[in-house]
């Protein structure tokens, strides 16, 4: 094992889980995940952030919101619940405010 050289400033973590709609632990993220990463990719790229930002899909973050999806904002280790695409630019501007 050895350390990447390759370290983004901001990393948001994307949870893309599906479940079956009758599972116990309700549906998951699948239904909105997809299009909040790409939604977010976009952002990352249009808003000139490029390579400081890394937008990585994830399975499941045990937050399991009843609508929307879970991103989790590194290095702040913020947990954002309920995201839905049109967030992406709101989630990326706070990514990046410095606190
Ligand atoms: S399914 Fe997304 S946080 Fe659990």
């Amino acid at each position: 094992m050895k350390s990447s050289n390759l370290r983004p400033a901001v990393q948001l973590f994307v949870c893309t889980n599906v479940r079956a709609p009758n599972d116990p632990l309700r549906s998951g993220c699948g239904a909105s995940g997809p299009a909040v990463f790409s939604a977010l990719k976009r952002a990352v790229l249009s808003g000139g952030a490029g390579p400081r930002v890394w937008v990585t899909a994830t399975g499941c973050q045990g937050h399991c919101p009843a609508s929307g999806c879970a991103v989790a904002v590194y290095p702040r280790n913020e947990h954002l619940v309920e995201v839905v695409e049109a967030d992406a630019p709101a989630v990326l501007r706070a990514a990046l405010t410095p606190r």
